[in-house]
């Protein structure tokens, strides 16, 4: 079992709104993929029966899910789908204007519904006819290692669950909205998803723990937060931006340093706040290049 940790106080409702603690909690999360969330007494659903009630049997979907079977559908509430519709009408013009052109073209590819909530069975299919990729439900946070390992195999593990109508824009851990607009997209496009994989290889090949620490800083500041330059602008390509309509719009206020990966995995970084720090490539082909260099490089290390 692995509980969430984030406050819910009111000062962090956007804050905390992209924190992937697979990532962030190195040392932390359950072993295997069958762990359940636990809601913490200060999660905004922690008082809702009906919500813990509806959690628990998205997490039994997952438990009882065997991979290479078509996803069971969520049973999502209408105001469920409401939450959904609030994210989509605060995102979209905030992807319109941060979002770089690889994420838009691959965003158009899978065909969100404004006031739908997507299940994971036709993200997966038309994820998995571009890239190759496969998202897999997972009832609940897993460690990093396990996480990052499935990258390997092509398999991403995603939560089906939605956050608290309560708090529209903030969740203290990853859910549907994070997996499918920030991860789901990007495995929608075959470079990114070529990182993803590259990532879980080096991960396969790490057995040290300061270097995983390293290896997932990296992670962090790339696929999770990376952004970089189009036409002079500041563009996001990480996962942890493009699901946050307020880390989007605070991103411009971050220190941008040049795309150095051995820096990166150097940096710490605090994963309740904005990012203060960031690492700016000078194009996509530029950051595809590097990194992937840096990945085949660390396998073969
Ligand atoms: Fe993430």
């Amino acid at each position: 079992m692995t509980k969430t940790v984030i406050s819910a106080d009111a000062d962090r409702q956007l804050l905390s709104d992209h924190v992937d603690l697979r990532i962030a909690a190195v040392e932390e999360g359950a072993a295997d993929r069958n762990a359940i969330v636990e809601l913490d007494p200060d999660h905004p659903g922690f008082r809702d029966a009906a919500y813990r009630a509806r959690r628990n049997q998205i997490a039994q979907l997952a438990l009882s899910y065997k991979p290479g079977e078509p996803i069971p559908d969520a049973p999502y509430t209408a105001e469920e789908h409401e939450v959904w519709r609030t994210i989509w009408n605060a995102l979209k013009p905030a992807h319109q204007t941060f979002a770089c052109a690889e994420y838009l073209a691959a965003l158009e590819r899978l065909r969100f519904e404004p006031d739908r909530i997507p299940q994971l069975r036709k993200v997966n299919e038309r994820v998995h006819a571009i890239s190759g990729f496969r998202l897999e439900p997972v009832a609940g946070l897993v460690q990093p290692r396990v996480f990052l390992e499935n990258l390997a195999g092509g398999v991403f593990l995603c939560t089906q669950y939605i956050r608290h109508h309560s708090t529209p824009l903030y969740t203290p851990e990853p859910d549907v909205v994070h997996e499918i607009v920030g991860h789901g997209v990007t495995l929608a496009s075959s470079r990114l998803a070529e990182l993803n994989r590259l990532f879980g290889e080096a991960v396969k090949m790490t057995a040290d723990s300061d270097a995983l620490k390293r290896l997932s800083r990296v992670y962090w500041f790339t696929i999770e937060f990376g952004v970089l330059l189009e036409d002079g602008k500041v563009k996001a390509y990480g996962t942890g931006l493009l699901s946050s309509a307020g880390e989007l719009a605070e991103m411009h206020k971050a220190e941008l340093r040049s795309f150095d990966l051995d820096a990166a995995s150097r940096q710490e970084y605090d994963p309740t706040h904005f990012q203060p720090i960031l690492f700016c490539a000078n194009s996509f082909d530029r950051m595809y290049q590097t990194l992937r260099e840096y990945l085949t490089r660390w396998k073969a290390a």
